[in-house]
């Protein structure tokens, strides 16, 4: 939900998914994807997203399909990694800093818009630090087998509240708000004592 209005733009984890929870096929494939979807079917996720934050992993296997199919102009383009390649490319930015502080970064440059957190373990990780506000899937209609799941394992429950369904040709889109925990309550008072007569 962006809020470019007020300058707050969401945290949003944005995948294509298999119908059995795969985000990449075995071996990091990718084309099951561009046969159902590409970027030019969603004009206007692309213009409300204002950067995007993805892991090493997502960031190579992009990069090995770089040229092919129509490229996604999510904005500024963050990548998280512990060790950054010793020749950069200087289209992105390579982060080596906490996930709080990285998705602080990546979120300030995305001028009010969304941000995107691509790639599971990254996505994991931020869901489970209570940073994503939304989840976006697009459902698409093929049984991988398998490959890189939705996330990894251990996440822990995280509660969430469909808030839209739509089906565009052979993608079904899927959108969450992610719960966030209730902060804990106040202490209770203590109860009044009744002054004696
Ligand atoms: N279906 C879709 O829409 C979609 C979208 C995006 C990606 N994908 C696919 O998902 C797969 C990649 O996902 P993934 O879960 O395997 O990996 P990932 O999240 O893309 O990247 C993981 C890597 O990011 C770095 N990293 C993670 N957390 C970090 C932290 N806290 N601090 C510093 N660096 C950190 C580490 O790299 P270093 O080892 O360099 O430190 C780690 O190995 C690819 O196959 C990609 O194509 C699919």
């Amino acid at each position: 939900m962006s809020d470019a209005g007020s300058g707050t733009g969401a945290v949003v984890v944005n995948r294509a998914m298999s119908l059995d929870g795969f985000i990449a096929g075995p071996g990091h494939a990718m084309d099951w994807i561009a046969e159902h979807l590409t970027a030019a079917d969603v004009p206007e996720v692309m213009a409300a997203t204002g950067a995007m934050l993805i892991g090493r992993r997502t960031y190579e296997v992009a990069r090995r399909m770089a040229g092919r199919g129509t490229p996604y102009d999510g904005g500024a383009q963050f990548v998280l990694t512990h060790r950054p390649p010793d020749d950069p490319d200087p289209a992105v930015t390579f982060l080596t800093c906490g996930l709080e502080e990285a998705v602080a970064t990546a979120r300030a440059a995305a001028g009010g818009r969304n941000l995107e957190v691509l790639g599971a373990d990254v996505a994991a990780q931020c869901l489970r630090h209570g940073l994503v506000d939304e989840i976006l899937v697009y459902v698409l209609p093929v049984l991988l087998g398998d490959g890189v799941r939705f996330s990894p394992p251990g996440l822990g429950r995280i509660e969430l509240e469909p808030f839209a369904t739509t089906r565009s040709g052979a993608v079904t889109t899927l959108r969450f708000r992610v719960r966030k925990p209730e902060p804990p309550a106040a202490a209770a008072a203590p109860p009044r004592q009744t002054p004696s007569p």
